[in-house]
């Protein structure tokens, strides 16, 4: 098979630190890979090798058949890459971000203002093209960024955590940018923190995890495995929440858990249980503040596949903003370099989901059989 890129083995230290310990990832042209997983995981490291901007210490990595450290030129031809932490020149406007990247793209002057002009268009920037990119908002300059990555129309874009920091209506933006893109035949590798983005996004996703593939498969697959969508239900009245939890055991067959005071939460296959609910809450009167359909959180998808919970240091995006990707010393991420910190890690089962579900999910086979391996 020919993929878009791919990576075998991939290593790389930095001192003490195992940023990755043999990674393998692969798309094939026209698909989105998801990369999912917590800070530190070795996302951006993946990424940097896959891009050229960094040498791997073990493994390879080659995009559509080029190889990453033989070949870069060749590679740096057929890419794009939208970094983790936006890298447009504030003191340009969005225009003249474009026309830069083109112009050190060898386009002429006018090509690199065609392409510039409809690229603004395309990302809802005509605009604003002419203010200077430091007056932009998160979300624009993240659509810059985005943009500024499509200069050279790369057939393989590397979007690193595109959405960390937007919020929903900025995130959905995107995501549609990223459908078009694919749906003009660019691959996509894609990093994210959120498994609802992996799964909107992505063919196939690759959940990594102290430098490892921890679980690899379709969205479907790994749903099956660390469990499907959860409805949250929260009466407004805390009187009724033993009423709620009669009635959402009645409707979808299991006991609710809760997981914060006054809300009640129950597995659920998809979204056929949220009609029923709904109406019986209205005949009995029950008036609620939540009533939310949502998929499992990453901390949620760590802890079906290796019985940990991902150690995220900073929950929102916001404690990392400013601080590059991997810089050795960030808060919580020195805990990884102890080895005792990763110790147990080491001996969790690496691959495919089947593997590592069988060995650790009881949470998630309680609530859905394992797939077929
Ligand atoms: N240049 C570097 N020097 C030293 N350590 C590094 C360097 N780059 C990355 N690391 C370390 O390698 C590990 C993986 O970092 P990486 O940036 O790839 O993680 P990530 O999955 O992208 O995390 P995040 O979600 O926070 O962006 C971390 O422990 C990090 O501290
Ligand atoms: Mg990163």
């Amino acid at each position: 098979m020919t993929y878009a890129f791919q990576a075998e083995g991939l290593v790389k230290r930095f001192g003490q630190t195992t940023a990755l310990a043999g990674v393998d990832l692969a798309a094939r042209p026209g698909t989105v890979l998801g990369v999912l997983g917590p800070n530190g995981a070795g996302k951006t490291t993946a990424v940097r090798i896959l891009a050229t901007l960094l040498r791997p210490d073990g493994g390879r990595a080659s995009v559509a058949g080029y190889d990453v450290v033989r070949q870069p030129d060749e590679v740096r031809r057929r890419i794009g890459l939208t970094g983790q932490y936006a890298s447009v020149d504030e003191d340009l406007t969005g225009m003249e971000n474009l026309v830069l990247i083109g112009r050190l793209l060898d386009l002429s002057r006018s090509e690199a203002r065609v392409r510039a002009a409809a690229l603004l268009e395309q990302f809802d920037l005509t605009e604003a093209g002419g203010r200077r990119a430091g007056t932009y908002s998160g979300g624009m300059r993240r659509r810059l960024d985005l943009a500024a990555s499509l200069v050279a129309r790369p057939e393989v874009v590397y979007l690193d955590e595109p959405t960390t920091g937007l919020d929903p209506a900025k995130r959905d933006d995107v995501w549609t940018l990223v459908r078009e893109q694919v749906a003009e035949g660019v691959t996509v590798l894609l990093t994210t923190q959120y498994l609802e983005e992996a799964d909107a996004l992505a063919d196939e996703i690759a959940v990594i995890d102290h430098g490892s593939v921890i679980a690899h498969g379709t969205p479907h697959e790994l749903k099956a495995v660390v469990g499907g969508q959860t409805l949250e239900v929260r009466p407004l009245n805390p009187a009724d929440v033993p009423a709620v939890a009669t009635l959402l055991e009645g409707v979808t067959g299991h006991r609710p858990d809760s997981p914060a005071r006054g809300v009640l939460s129950v597995p659920v296959d998809g979204d056929a249980a949220l009609a029923p609910v709904v109406a019986l809450l209205a005949e009995q009167r029950i008036e609620v503040t939540e009533l939310s359909l949502r998929l499992p959180s990453l901390d949620e998808v760590f802890y079906s596949l290796t019985g940990e919970r991902a150690d995220r240091e900073a929950q929102g995006s916001g404690e990392r903003d400013g601080s590059p990707g991997g810089e050795p010393g960030r808060p919580g991420t020195q805990d990884r370099n102890e080895p005792d910190a990763r110790g147990p890690r080491e001996e969790s089962p690496r691959g495919h989901l089947s593997g590592a579900a069988q060995a650790r999910t009881p949470q998630a086979t309680n609530r859905k059989e394992a797939p077929a391996a």
